[in-house]
């Protein structure tokens, strides 16, 4: 696709409007128009894919990203660490709960708490010790042993993930793919399938080891490397990189560098795929309760920097909750 291809297909929603070279479509579409998009195929067929095949496989992975219009009712009902996903309203519930309910995941009542309560517990404890990717290996680890649930793993990739791979038909064949925060591998097992040489990365090296296990004969290279400091050999090394759910994990004042390092490592003719919880613009940030911290539309033209080019961009609802939406956006190095 190039900036000649570009159409916007929202004509409604300010948040995709000005996509400028992007092609944008907006998922109210999908729900309700695919005449609208008609003939083009975007997002209203990733709405509707999604809605059609995965909505159990969306569960787990939370709504309130929308904050704005989310509720606490994702809190407590949800897609997690998309769930995780919070507005204030959330706070109001959840948070509380944390507190005065929660348990760490050193407790045996952890297991049976909600999940998206118990790791939103533990990230809060972790920003106050000032150490805001530390409760990642401690909810993994915690899961290994039964005493937590990962809220984000859905036990297959995300359905907006295998949407594109249905559309753009990529061959992976004698190219390299990256996988950020890959957690228990399943959308890096789709990508090493399509013939991509493929490296999936996470902090944790629970999660590390727990997708090994999870993927025993696996093509992919799982290993533990940080975002925020990757491998000076991974620099624009990457035909593709896939990024779901990563950044909003990360408080919002490291990300815009986990942004820029997700796009330095997509090499020159390579794509980058962003998957995150969608926020409106005129959502401040302290009202957010995270993680996660939902994406506005600002945040993801932040990817695109220098010549990487967002050429793609849908806004799609979730499977779970169509009153909150995704962002998935497609980047191009020139
Ligand atoms: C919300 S989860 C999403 C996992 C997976 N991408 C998915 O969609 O299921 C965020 C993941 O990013 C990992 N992560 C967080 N900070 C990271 C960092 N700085 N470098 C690498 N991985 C990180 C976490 O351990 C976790 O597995």
């Amino acid at each position: 696709m190039t900036q000649k291809d570009a159409a916007s297909h929202d004509a409604t929603d300010p948040s995709t409007a000005n996509t400028a070279d992007a092609r944008t479509t907006n998922s109210a579409d999908v729900g309700t128009a695919n005449s609208a998009n008609g003939g083009t195929t975007n997002s209203a067929n990733a709405g509707t894919a999604n809605a059609g095949t995965a909505n159990s496989a969306d569960a787990g992975t939370t709504n309130s990203a929308n904050a704005g219009t989310a509720t606490s009712a994702n809190a407590d009902t949800a897609d997690s660490p998309d769930a995780g996903t919070t507005n204030s309203a959330d706070a109001g519930t959840a948070n509380s709960a944390d507190a005065d309910t929660a348990t760490s995941p050193d407790s045996a009542a952890a297991a049976n708490q909600d999940p998206d309560v118990a790791s939103r517990h533990l990230a809060h404890k972790a920003l106050e010790a000032d150490d805001p990717t530390g409760w990642f290996e401690e909810l993994y680890s915690a899961a290994a042993d039964g005493r937590a649930v990962v809220p984000w793993d859905r036990g297959m990739a995300h359905p907006l993930l295998v949407d594109w791979i249905s559309t753009a038909q990529p061959d992976g064949a004698g190219k390299r793919a990256l996988i950020v925060g890959a957690g228990t591998g399943w959308d890096a097992e789709l990508i090493a399938d399509l013939g991509y040489d493929t490296i999936a990365f996470d902090i944790s090296p629970t999660a590390v080891e727990a997708a090994q296990q999870a993927h025993p004969d696996s093509k992919a290279h799982y290993q533990v490397a940080d975002l925020l400091d990757p491998p000076a050999d991974w620099h624009r090394a990457f035909d593709l990189v896939i990024e779901i759910f990563t950044v909003q994990a990360l408080p919002i004042a490291i990300q815009p560098a986990a942004t820029h390092q997700v796009g330095e490592q997509v090499r020159a003719g390579g794509t980058m795929i962003v998957i995150a919880f969608a926020r409106e613009d005129d959502v401040p940030d302290e009202t957010l309760e995270g993680p996660p911290w939902p994406l506005t539309r600002a945040s993801i033209d932040a990817f695109a920097k220098d010549d990487l080019r967002l050429i793609q961009l849908d806004r799609a609802p979730s499977p779970t909750d169509p009153n909150t939406y995704r962002w998935r956006a497609e980047y191009l190095r020139d």
